[in-house]
């Protein structure tokens, strides 16, 4: 009786595990008006269920990014890099900016690990292989097909929030030098306004030397303004709702 138990629960917690997965998609893929969101979890699933979780390649999400197709919003596109939880703290109490992770194809899986394995056909949530152990894993291609996907329609001026505490707030390695300002297309961005957030003892002002590589990277033709503002400044406009839209830094 006791083994029958222990497998019965074992079992639950399985199944259990990938309808949750589901499940927390599918809600948050209804907070989206227009969309089809059990067709965009099938594109979703098929990516990744079945095959081994480190050789998923991020064409593999194709057919997601094709379901799961958005308007961009010109002049109001945010990039970010090693500032998540400020940027996200921000774009959630002002509705100035919309980042990747504030749109469907990011909030679906946003702080979520999932991967599939070869001959099953469900979705795993524990023991899916790290961010760097391999290069092809399921939850980074996914980053990067949808990043590649949000940067190749940014339009007007597109602002990036990046990290003042750090030397190299524009890293080669991250996904918003590897993947996104690559994909910066000169007609239809006009300028990149960088953001660069300081703190008390910062190390990094707008001279920075990864910043002059940015500039490199940039398509001939999009303007490039950089400033420095304080992190204390946007917390303390983002938690002022009297202040406007655009008067932040
Ligand atoms: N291990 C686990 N997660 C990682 C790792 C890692 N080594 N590196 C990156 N990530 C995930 C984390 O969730 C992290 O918060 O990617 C996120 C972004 O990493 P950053 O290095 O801070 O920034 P970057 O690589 O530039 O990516 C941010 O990509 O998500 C899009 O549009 C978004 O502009 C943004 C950019």
């Amino acid at each position: 009786l006791l083994l029958i138990i222990v497998v019965a629960v074992v079992l639950g917690l399985i199944l259990r595990q990938g309808t949750s997965f589901k499940s927390t998609f599918i809600d948050r893929c209804e907070q989206f008006e227009g969309y089809n969101c059990e067709k965009i979890w099938g594109a979703f699933e098929k990516a990744y269920v079945g095959r081994d979780p480190c050789e998923v390649p991020m064409e593999a999400y194709d057919p997601f990014i094709a379901a799961a197709h958005f308007k961009p919003a010109c002049g109001r596109m945010m990039f970010w890099s090693k500032t998540k939880d400020l940027v996200h703290d921000f774009t959630e109490k002002k509705d100035c900016f919309l980042t990747l992770e504030d749109t469907l194809l990011g909030s679906v899986v946003n702080d979520l690990t999932w991967c599939g394995k070869e001959g099953s056909s469900e979705t795993f949530t524990t023991g899916c292989p790290g961010w760097t152990y391999c290069e092809n894993n399921t939850v980074r291609s996914f980053w990067n097909r949808a990043s590649a996907a949000f940067a190749d329609v940014a339009c007007g001026d597109v602002t990036a929030m990046l990290n003042g505490s750090i030397t190299t707030p524009f890293n080669s390695a991250s996904i918003f030098a590897s993947i996104e300002v690559k994909r910066f297309d000169s007609s239809r961005v006009k300028n990149l306004n960088v953001v660069l957030v300081t703190q008390k003892n910062f190390v990094t002002n707008c001279t920075n030397a990864s910043l002059k590589n940015l500039q490199k990277e940039l398509d001939a033709g999009i303007k490039y303004n950089c400033k420095e503002v304080a992190e204390a400044q946007i917390h303390e406009c983002s938690s002022d709702p009297q202040k406007p839209c655009g008067s932040c830094w």
